[in-house]
């Protein structure tokens, strides 16, 4: 509990999503934490070339953790202990990864249906680690038959993992079907450490009524911040005019329809990707977001295949000084 601050918006870990350039967007707009993406043990403990590039951080480190994934306690248990040699201050084992090449392994969600190793990764990285935070980010159990999220809770706390992320799927449901958010509040109330809600969080209004509902000590955006940096932004002005009773719909609003500044985010971020990663990669690393934030606007369809079809740097700045004199307009649903 000491060992992390609250926070109240997260970035949450995304493979193919969340590199060193969206977290430092992110971060700049207004999250309070963020993740890297899972990163395997093992190939972080052989100085795997990809691997270095997936933990590169700025000065942002002390606003970073770093999400590893892997089945054998003591492997993780040694890679945590050179994150954190590294100086990263919150260590998260994945728990919750339901892709096939994953579980098969024995990681990611494998390790929900498996008590006695589950204890034993979290004993293993915990002593490992003098001053970083142990996290921990898990469904609500492997399948429908095995819903076993307070038990994990419980054992976690009892282990001194320091916060849980919980998406409340199981790993059988993968994406489908909707978050369960009455297991995040069910677990809120069953443990003493923090509790982070993830899931279907795709808006300020779900995250507000999300937090509320289940009291969960913050939010994680994954899906929802995808081409939106500025959710968190959002986000913590709602809840500060939420505070003093101010309705947030209004501003909100506003600041949705605030599209040139939302552009030159975009535009910014683009900018990033494509020195982080070089033109070519680059390009292709921001189509996702830029698909994302086009979503929603009333006649963006063309935009987005023109997004789609781009192959240059230049071609993507193009398409967004196109939308910022073409004056679309947002309606959320198109
Ligand atoms: C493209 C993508 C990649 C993801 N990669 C990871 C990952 O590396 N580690 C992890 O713990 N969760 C990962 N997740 C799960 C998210 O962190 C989050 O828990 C999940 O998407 C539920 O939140 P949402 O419904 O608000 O998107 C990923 C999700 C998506 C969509």
């Amino acid at each position: 509990m000491d060992k992390i601050n609250l926070w109240q918006c997260i970035l949450a870990p995304m493979a193919g999503i969340t590199g060193f350039p969206f977290r430092k967007t992110a971060l700049k707009y207004g999250a309070d934490f963020c993740f890297t993406e899972m990163i395997s043990a093992v190939g972080f403990l052989h100085n795997d070339k990809g691997t270095l590039e997936l933990l590169k951080t700025g000065n942002d480190i002390a606003k970073t953790g770093i999400q590893l994934f892997g089945s054998d306690p003591d492997i993780l248990a040694q890679a945590a202990k050179k994150a954190a040699d590294k100086g990263f201050k919150v260590i998260d084992i994945n728990m919750g990864c339901p892709v096939k090449k994953v579980v098969k392994t024995g990681a990611g969600s494998a390790i929900l249906k498996d008590l006695k190793r589950f204890s034993l990764i979290v004993e293993s990285v915990r002593s490992a680690l003098k001053d970083s935070a142990l996290t921990i980010k898990i469904r609500s159990g492997f399948d429908e038959n095995s819903v076993n999220f307070m038990e994990i809770g419980k054992i976690a706390e009892k282990s001194g993992v320091d916060a849980i992320f919980f998406h409340p799927r199981t790993r059988s449901l993968m994406f489908g079907g909707a978050a369960d958010h009455a297991l995040i509040k069910k677990l809120k109330e069953g443990i003493n450490i923090p509790v982070y809600a993830s899931g279907d969080i795709f808006s300020v209004s779900d995250a507000l009524r999300i937090k509320d509902y289940t009291r969960a000590d913050g939010v994680m955006f994954a899906r929802g911040a995808i081409g939106r940096p500025w959710i968190f932004t959002e986000y913590i002005c709602a809840r500060l005019l939420d505070k003093n009773k101010v309705c947030a719909e209004p501003v909100i609003d506003s600041i949705e329809r605030n599209i040139d500044y939302k552009i030159d985010i975009m535009l910014e971020l683009t900018g990033e990707t494509c020195l982080f990663y070089g033109k070519e990669r680059g390009y292709n690393i921001i189509k996702p977001h830029l698909y994302n934030f086009l979503k929603g606007f009333k006649g963006s369809k063309n935009l987005r295949i023109m997004v789609n079809n781009a192959k240059t740097e230049n071609e993507i700045k193009d398409i967004l000084n196109i939308f910022k004199t073409s004056r679309y307009e947002y309606t959320g649903t198109n």
